[in-house]
């Protein structure tokens, strides 16, 4: 019996040694469940899906990796605009068509799911997709996905990562998107998503860029985005909002760069804006009406500042001088009067800066 044992465990070790068994050979469930992905897209082009073939789906097949461990697919990656030699070979970007079957739900431990800038894919996102419990990146920027965020997105508790930008995404954003105690970077721009930002935005605590511009987003902004501590990056621009903007927003500890441009918003500039750390602010073509807050001071640093087509009145205030950089100014299309003040923000700014208000003068326009 012992030698009999010997025997065996030695033909397995021969065995093994002549004939090894792939170490990290993929589960058969996530191999059919690829095979299912896979039978519902369509790449012409480049042929990345002829590497999806053999029993081994975490050993070359394109944009598949697996878990060194636990031997389960947990990234798919697929990208349409690549540096990888596959795509400087064919000398062109990606085209894919077809839609991201349900079956992609059936991999338990997928951490990962990018589908980006193929230009053709379309369908919805399948639902079944917040039952992934492992899914940190959700990246579907720059098809034709369409259809709603899943009402119930807020499960996914690991998700770092969501990115549907440039679809045709619709229905509103999910009041459980406030759930996602891991999201980092939020961008959904370029779609067609209505409705209000949930009130409780702001309990979304990890989030450092909040990327919301081109939707048709209506309502007021939530005073609760300025709780968001990481926010460095906030653009809600060419939407429909109204009402005020937020004093809030000019409190934030990181928040470097705000986009409210092309909205319907309304009320006078929170002081707070213009002695923050932002240094990108947008809030042309609204209905802001008042005084350019008379606050600059040395923490003023602005590469951008644009209040262009607002409804501004009195002057440019004479603090502004004092700020230590304005890069790009625009206040024209305003209802600005009095003289320019003189120093260095101004030196550089041409007359284009300035027209469209109602008395302006001195340099770069004519003299008061
Ligand atoms: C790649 O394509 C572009 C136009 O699509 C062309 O101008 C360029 O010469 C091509 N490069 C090579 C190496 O074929
Ligand atoms: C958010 O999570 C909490 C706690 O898990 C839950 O009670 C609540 O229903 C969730 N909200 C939404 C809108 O899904
Ligand atoms: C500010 O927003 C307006 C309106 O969306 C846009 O036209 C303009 O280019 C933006 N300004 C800068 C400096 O990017
Ligand atoms: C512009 O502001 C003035 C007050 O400064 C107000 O009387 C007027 O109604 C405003 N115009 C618009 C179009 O909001």
């Amino acid at each position: 019996m012992a030698s009999t044992a010997l025997y065996t465990l030695s033909a397995i070790l021969l065995l093994s040694l002549t004939l090894p068994i792939p170490s990290n050979a993929c589960v058969p469930s996530d191999r059919a469940a690829l095979l299912a992905f896979k039978s519902t897209l369509h790449e012409p082009s480049l042929g990345l899906f002829d590497t999806w073939s053999g029993s081994n789906c975490c050993h070359r097949w394109y944009g598949v990796s697996c878990d060194p461990e636990t031997h389960r697919v947990a990234d798919i990656n697929l990208r349409g605009e690549s540096e990888d030699p596959i795509f400087q070979k064919a000398n062109t970007t990606g085209y894919m068509t077809g839609s991201i079957s349900p079956a992609v739900c059936q991999l338990p431990r997928l951490s990962a799911l990018t589908l980006a800038d193929w230009k053709g894919l379309s369908g919805p996102i399948p639902p079944c997709i917040t039952s992934l419990p492992f899914l940190r990146i959700l990246d579907l920027v720059g098809n034709q996905f369409s259809g709603q965020i899943p009402a119930d997105i807020g499960r996914l508790t690991r998700l770092s990562v969501l990115n549907v930008a440039d679809n045709q995404i619709s229905g509103q954003i999910p009041t459980s998107l406030a759930n996602l105690s891991s999201l980092m970077h939020l961008d959904i721009r370029g779609n067609q998503i209505s409705g209000e930002i949930p009130t409780n935005f702001g309990n979304l605590r990890m989030l450092s860029r909040a990327l919301l511009s081109r939707n048709k987003l209506s309502g007021a902004i939530p005073a609760s985005v300025s709780y968001i501590y990481r926010l460095s990056d906030l653009d809600l621009s060419l939407n429909q909002l109204s009402g005020p903007i937020p004093t809030g927003l000019g409190k934030m500890a990181v928040l470097a760069t705000l986009n409210l441009d092309g909205n319907r918003i309304s009320g006078p500039i929170p002081t707070t804006l213009i002695s923050s750390g932002i240094s990108i602010l947008n809030l042309s073509r609204n209905e802001i009406q008042g005084y350019i807050p008379d606050v600059f001071g040395p923490r003023s640093y602005f590469t951008v500042l644009d209040l262009s087509y607002n409804n501004l009145s009195g002057r440019i205030p004479k603090s502004i001088s004092a700020a230590t950089f304005v890069g790009h100014l625009d206040v024209s299309h305003n209802h600005l009067c009095g003289p320019i003040p003189a120093g260095s923000p101004f030196d550089h700014l041409e007359a284009s800066s300035f027209t469209y208000n109602d008395c302006l003068c001195g340099k770069p326009l004519q003299a008061c």
